[in-house]
């Protein structure tokens, strides 16, 4: 078959509307697998200075806390670490042993501070004892795994 211009250019662009999204989809996936796998997704834990890390949690263990704090958390940070803060699309898993094994202070300070950065949103205009309530629930997740990677 003879090709001329107009059907090469018609075999272009077929080429292209096909590679096009599949190029896209490969994009996505690598954007979520980069948040699994990149392991110094959680090194801004051990940041926090040993003053912040020592304060202690006011609502420890308090039962109305974790259940406030699950709806802040719902309202404020499912949208990137998942319903069940198993992680998300754009946000890693908080019951990652990182997060669990950080103390209640380090969390508080992460929340007030942020990880700007990297995508992770400062919380200060919460008022503290919301963001105590948000760790008091995130702490009651427990210890987990990490995802799935
Ligand atoms: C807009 C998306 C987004 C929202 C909303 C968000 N986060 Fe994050 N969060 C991130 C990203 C991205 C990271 C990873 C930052 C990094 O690479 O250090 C992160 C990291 C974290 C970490 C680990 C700290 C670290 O070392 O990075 C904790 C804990 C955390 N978020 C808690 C929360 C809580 C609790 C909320 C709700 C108040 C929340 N996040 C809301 C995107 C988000």
């Amino acid at each position: 078959m003879k090709m001329n211009k107009t059907s090469v250019m018609i075999l272009a662009a077929l080429i292209l509307s096909l590679a096009v999204p599949a190029v896209w989809a490969q994009k996505e996936n690598s954007a979520a697998t980069k948040i699994k796998k990149d392991s110094s997704v959680y090194a801004e834990l051990a940041k926090a200075p040993r003053k912040a890390a020592a304060r202690r949690n006011p609502l420890e263990g308090d039962p109305d806390a974790v259940a406030a704090g699950g709806n802040l958390f719902e309202l404020h940070c499912a949208e990137c670490h998942g319903e069940t803060a198993e992680g998300g699309r754009k946000g890693p898993s908080l019951r990652a042993v990182e997060v669990q094994q950080s103390p209640p202070g380090t969390l508080f300070w992460i929340l007030t501070n942020g990880v700007v950065r990297r995508g992770m949103p400062v919380w200060s205009k919460l008022p503290e004892p919301q963001r105590w309530q948000i760790v008091t629930y995130v702490k009651s997740l427990g210890p987990g795994e990490n995802p799935p990677q």
